[in-house]
């Protein structure tokens, strides 16, 4: 579906994320023929640019990081609808230049007063925008619609959540607000609906019959870069347990909605968030941990502590873990594990399907030395696919047993290529179409689970240090050995 005529506005264009994600994201819809030829993309930022030379801007993060090839054709369709908007954000002149250049737009390049706004910026900068927004009345739904789009954190904790929303409700009814956690933009995560919904052979063993635990990974080998600002006092918890690994367990655990409408899907998301729950004994059942210097790809890297930006004394975590319990029919008894971190020895996220062994094994122990545990593996990224894990009969052996992997890999399968998440959430936004959108209740609920978290682990000492380039602190591992389980190694 391509999109009506709109405009969309950033704020906080030149930032690390616009540039290197939401740019080239915006230039891809454009070169696959999705963004109607009514399209104006409005960058405000405290930058003294021309709008000739935010569009120069534009161009060269779109020939770094677009995924489509670049074509003089896109570009000049899109590029007559580039403008540039200086200023503060708290100054109220900034908002009277954006309103003039808005209904610029809207005669110039027929966007019909649609526009979403496009808050890149730190959360603590929302109320200011939103409240311009509306004291320059450019959140008037009747004159075209106008939406509001958010990136996590959605807050830091559940109150923060609440006030934050409590802002951007002021100028925004909730159908008009789009939260982005673009985990829900992967191809691959999308595709867990599909091999769940459309296929009859994996849901009779999606269940507590057959699955003894869960384990969701999000692994990164890079550490906080240039982020530090963002990154001190947030942490891995907050930065992706309390959103993208939460989304993903939610999926991963759901009932099958009615159908993909956002509504529907928000409700079976939602039921499995409200019967979460974390074991009461926060220190056996969570782990956090913090890089120190290590090895990583054959280079020596330096410890958090010694990152650009970081204090020497901050408690902040890089590596979080915890149990989750779901308490449904399907889920009792099996717990869903989820880990996180910086500076692990690769990048890849998955989400594992542990089995429990067969109930009754003919073989003698040493045959099924090897057996290991049957598995199943959605691999999220960055080798897209799935493989499962199974024992197989070694060749020219009595019955010796050797668990092996079958694979499907997206690259093989699929001639068509992978949009960027971003992509499909900014062409969702267009579109008005929310179904990956998490809503209000599930950032409370995801916030209600983790806070008390986050509260024990602020009163109880700085997180266990791990060696950059290892799989993380050794209570990490002794969290699972406690229910007989190990971590696996992707
Ligand atoms: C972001 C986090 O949401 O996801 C970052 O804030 C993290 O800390 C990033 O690096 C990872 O995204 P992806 O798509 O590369 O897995």
């Amino acid at each position: 579906r391509i999109a009506g005529p709109c405009a969309l506005v950033f704020f906080g264009v030149s930032g690390d994320l616009s540039r290197k994600k939401l740019l080239p994201a915006v230039y891809d819809l454009a070169n696959r023929g999705l963004l109607p030829p009514g399209f104006g993309l409005v960058g405000v930022a405290r930058r003294d640019y021309t709008d000739a030379q935010f569009a120069e801007l534009v161009r060269q993060d779109v020939q770094a990081h677009a995924r489509t090839p670049f074509r003089e054709e896109s570009w000049k369709q899109l590029v007559t609808g580039i403008r540039f908007v200086w200023g503060d954000f708290d100054d109220s002149s900034t908002f009277d230049r954006l309103h003039a250049a808005l209904d610029k737009l809207d005669n110039e390049q027929g966007t019909g007063g649609n526009h979403a706004f496009y808050l890149s910026v730190p959360p603590s900068m929302f109320e200011v925008v939103v409240d311009q927004l509306e004291s320059h009345e450019m959140v008037d739904q009747a004159k075209g619609w106008k939406r509001v789009v958010i990136e996590k954190p959605f807050g830091h904790d559940l109150a923060s959540a609440k006030e934050l929303y409590r802002v951007v409700s002021k100028a925004f009814p909730p159908e008009s607000v789009f939260r982005i956690d673009h985990y829900l933009g992967k191809e691959t995560v999308q595709n867990l609906l599909a091999l769940r919904f459309a296929n009859q052979m994996f849901e009779p063993v999606w269940n507590n019959n057959y699955v003894s635990h869960v384990q969701i990974t999000m692994a990164e080998d890079i550490g906080i870069g240039g982020r530090a600002g963002y990154y001190d006092g947030i942490g891995a918890a907050r930065d992706v347990i309390q959103n993208h690994l939460l989304q993903l367990m939610a999926l991963t655990a759901m009932e099958e909605p009615n159908s993909f409408e956002a509504r529907q899907l928000r409700i079976e998301k939602q039921k499995v968030l409200a019967a979460a729950s974390i074991p009461a004994d926060l220190d056996r059942y969570t782990a956090r941990g913090q890089y120190v210097a290590g090895w990583q790809g054959g280079m020596q890297v330096p410890g958090f502590l010694e990152e650009k930006g970081i204090p020497s004394d901050s408690r902040t975590e890089t590596y979080a873990a915890i149990r989750v319990d779901i308490g449904t029919r399907r889920w009792a008894g099996v717990p869903f594990y989820l880990r996180s971190a910086k500076r692990m020895p690769r990048r890849v996220t998955e989400i594992a399907l542990m089995f429990k062994r067969a109930p009754h094994l003919p073989f003698d122990n040493t045959e099924t030395r090897e057996l290991g545990t049957n598995a199943l593996v959605l691999r999220i990224q960055p080798d897209e696919g799935i493989s499962m894990h199974f024992g197989a009969k070694v060749p020219a052996t009595g019955m010796e047993i050797r668990q092996v992997t079958m694979d499907f890999a997206y690259a093989a399968s699929f001639t068509e290529s992978s949009p960027e998440a971003y992509e499909r959430l900014i062409l969702d936004v267009l579109l008005g179409d929310p179904p990956l959108f998490p809503q209000q209740e599930e950032v409370e609920l995801s916030w209600e689970l983790l806070d008390p978290v986050l509260e024990r682990w602020a009163e109880s000492g700085a997180p266990e240090p791990y060696p950059s380039g290892t799989w993380g602190p050794s209570s990490a591992a002794d969290m699972l050995a406690r229910d007989g389980f190990t971590w696996r190694r992707p």
